[in-house]
């Protein structure tokens, strides 16, 4: 494993992290049981993946309580990243909305507390004061931000020092890039989302996939019928150059985000052992220039092709 400075901090956190998300119902494709999701934590912790990241809205409290139970007996081996639950922007509410991680994941600190997503109703000044209370009571050690656009980030610094942002990143999403270049030059760390493009580009699926009602994966916009297509173009040279090196696709695609300029760490999420695994070696394999070629020219090709939505999932 490789390890990166997170922004300005002394935190030095694997370049690839495990997601969390999938530790519920409401986000699993894959179905596990809670000794499967723990072995998953485990092994990923075993193979030097040391930040962990979930959320209050993960399964409404789900999956950090999941999270809890695997932390136990190596806290001190684990970078804890959690969120701030929805809604939660005035200061009393980060408040609450703390002390209920804390107590989900049966720990006395987070290692790094991040709002979820900024709040168009409320000044999200009041909710980076709420954070930066919970660092000054020693709850929290960093304030963090995710989804934050420049703007917002740049009022977010003036109010608290924030070590990150979360942002989405992928071959089929590069949206934030010049978003990614600022808070580098800034020494705000970023932690990259979904480098799978939430799994179309592992090379499982293909025109004729369709998923059950209910899966979440008819919200994500790599999925819907008009882009799919588009995106399994991505994922059809992503396979070449998997091919190439003896890779897997999802390695191809953790490896290009991963290599990205700025990027703290990459967080996917791991829906198994044999997948853990491989996402954890997929940066130790070198591509070459020819093969990063290939892949910009597919992933601009997608970009100024496929319709640009607002989030990952189409519906949001
Ligand atoms: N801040 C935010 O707003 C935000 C939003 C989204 C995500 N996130 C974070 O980012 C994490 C990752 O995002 P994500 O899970 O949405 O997207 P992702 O990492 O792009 O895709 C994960 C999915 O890809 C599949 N997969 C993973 N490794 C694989 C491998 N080696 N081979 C084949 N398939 C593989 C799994 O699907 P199966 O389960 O079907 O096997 C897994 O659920 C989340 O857990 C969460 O921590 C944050």
């Amino acid at each position: 494993m490789h390890y990166n400075k997170l922004g300005w901090s002394n935190l030095n956190v694997s370049v690839v992290s495990l997601g969390c998300a999938q530790f519920s119902d409401q986000f699993t494709k894959t179905q596990k049981t809670e000794a499967d999701m723990i072995a998953i934590m485990h092994r990923a912790n075993e193979l030097g993946i040391n930040l962990w990241d979930t959320a209050p809205s993960y399964g409404n409290g789900a999956s950090e309580t999941i999270v809890g139970k695997a932390l136990q007996g190596r806290r001190d081996k684990v970078f804890l990243a959690t969120k701030v639950r929805y809604g939660a922007t005035m200061p009393e509410q980060v408040e609450e909305s703390c002390n209920d991680s804390l107590r989900r994941l049966n720990t006395d600190y987070i290692d790094v507390l991040q709002i979820h997503w900024p709040s168009h109703d409320e000044p999200n000044e009041l909710t980076i004061a709420g954070l930066a209370k919970m660092v000054k009571a020693g709850k929290v050690r960093y304030a963090s931000l995710s989804n934050f656009n420049q703007d917002q980030t740049d009022l977010a610094w003036c109010v608290f020092p924030v070590i990150s942002n979360q942002l989405p990143y992928a071959l089929v999403w590069r949206y934030e890039e010049p978003l990614i270049k600022y808070c580098g030059e800034h020494k705000i760390g970023v932690l990259a989302y979904s480098p799978l493009g939430e799994g179309i580009l592992t090379g499982r699926y293909d025109e004729n996939t369709h998923f059950p009602p209910g899966d979440v994966r008819n919200h994500v916009v790599f999925f819907r019928d008009d882009v799919k297509h588009l995106a399994l173009q991505v994922t059809a040279v992503v396979k070449q150059v998997a091919e190439k090196h003896h890779m897997t696709p999802a390695q191809v695609a953790i490896n290009w985000t991963a290599r990205q300029p700025f990027i703290s760490s990459v967080i996917v999420g791991s829906s198994s052992i044999a997948q853990v695994e491989q996402n954890a070696a997929a940066v130790d394999f070198t591509l070459d220039e020819e093969d990063d070629t290939v892949l910009l020219a597919a992933s601009d090709a997608y970009m100024a092709t496929a319709p640009r939505f607002r989030t990952m999932w189409a519906d949001a």
